[in-house]
């Protein structure tokens, strides 16, 4: 079986597409970033773990992603840096990584006989909608560093698809949610401060609405997208095609953990909320493209997908209670 290595494996969305594609009988080589704890993240939860091949390095770094790509047929490119906040803070570390580990990718991959490259992309590269549903023709708006980042490695990527004839599919999600996820994220942070006993919860802005997909959803969407003969240069949304505002998300959550919604109040962390003109106030997606193309079906409601997020989150709380000093 022909190998295939994940970018950002012990991460988030990748841990769980490595589930999956171990499942699926695929020979997977997971790309972790190098720690001298040798920590492999959210790696090492996974069961079938012992039969993945592991590589540490940096993304940054050209060598090691030549000697990960090395021998494999095709790669999942999910490492980058992820949340905005910090993005607003250090935009070059966001460069390097985003910007300078596709390249590394993309590079690398030309010079070696590969048969698929898939390149994650955000929703967040179209900035607040300018119409709904947003499909992949939709005006790009770098409305943080991080979109703009995200902007780059698409647009490099496409190059190397016209320049180059690189095999590249870009895959485009719109905002997860699940086990695993990060604190930082609203659904983690929401369950983590009402199931920690709260009543004055803390978030950002909560006009926003957002594209909830759950993350198996969005996993089971790359290996359709990888499975198709006819997505190369193609960039795909993954989404459901529904949206919530987070005002309404927090009180579904709360009926979902069968509490009172009066004996909680919703407070403004000044930390999470955006810069002016840097928030994205809509984003909902227009999945016809994903849908017409591949056989990816959603399988988690947002009511499923979350009752999924709280019992994980129940499970293992303390790696959360840290960030709310409990
Ligand atoms: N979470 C979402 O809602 C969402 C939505 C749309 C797109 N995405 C995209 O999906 C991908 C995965 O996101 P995630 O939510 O799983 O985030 P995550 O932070 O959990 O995972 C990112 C991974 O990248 C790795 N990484 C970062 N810098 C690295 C480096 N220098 N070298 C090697 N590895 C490095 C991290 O170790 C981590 O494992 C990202 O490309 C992100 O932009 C995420």
């Amino acid at each position: 079986m022909k190998k295939i290595l994940v970018t950002g494996a012990s991460g988030f969305i990748g841990s769980h597409l490595v589930e999956l594609l171990l499942r699926n009988g695929f020979n997977v080589k997971a790309f972790i970033r190098y720690n001298s704890r040798n920590n492999w993240g959210f790696i090492e939860d996974i069961n079938l773990k012992n039969e993945i091949e592991i590589f540490t390095g940096d993304i940054r770094d050209y060598d090691s992603v030549y000697k990960a790509l090395k021998g494999c047929s095709s790669v999942f490119h999910l490492a980058a840096l992820i949340g905005i906040p910090y993005s607003y803070i250090s935009p070059k570390s966001y460069i390097e990584t985003n910007i300078n580990g596709t390249y590394n990718i993309l590079q690398v991959a030309n010079q070696l006989d590969m048969e698929q490259i898939l390149i994650t992309s955000t929703s967040e590269v179209y900035g607040t909608a300018k119409y709904v549903p947003i499909d992949e023709n939709h005006p790009l708006n770098p409305q943080s560093p991080y979109s703009a980042t995200k902007i780059a490695s698409d647009q490099l990527s496409m190059s190397f698809y016209y320049s180059f004839s690189l095999p590249i599919k870009i895959v485009r999600p719109f905002n997860n949610y699940g086990p695993r996820q990060s604190s930082r994220a609203v659904i983690p942070s929401i369950i983590t401060q009402l199931l920690l006993g709260k009543k004055e919860i803390k978030i950002g802005n909560i006009t926003p609405t957002r594209d909830f997909t759950f993350v198996e959803d969005t996993c089971n969407a790359f290996l359709e997208i990888y499975k198709s003969e006819k997505l190369f240069g193609e960039i795909v949304n993954v989404g459901t095609g529904k949206e919530i505002s987070i005002e309404k998300l927090f009180y579904k959550i709360i009926s979902l953990l069968k509490k009172n919604k009066e004996d909680f109040s919703l407070l403004t962390d000044m930390q999470r909320v955006r810069k002016y003109g840097s928030e994205v106030e809509r984003l909902l997606c227009d999945n016809s493209k994903l849908l017409k193309n591949t056989n990816w079906k959603q399988c988690y409601n947002l009511d499923d997908g979350l009752k999924k997020t709280i019992e994980w989150i129940s499970n293992n709380i303390t790696i959360y209670k840290d960030i709310y000093n409990v």
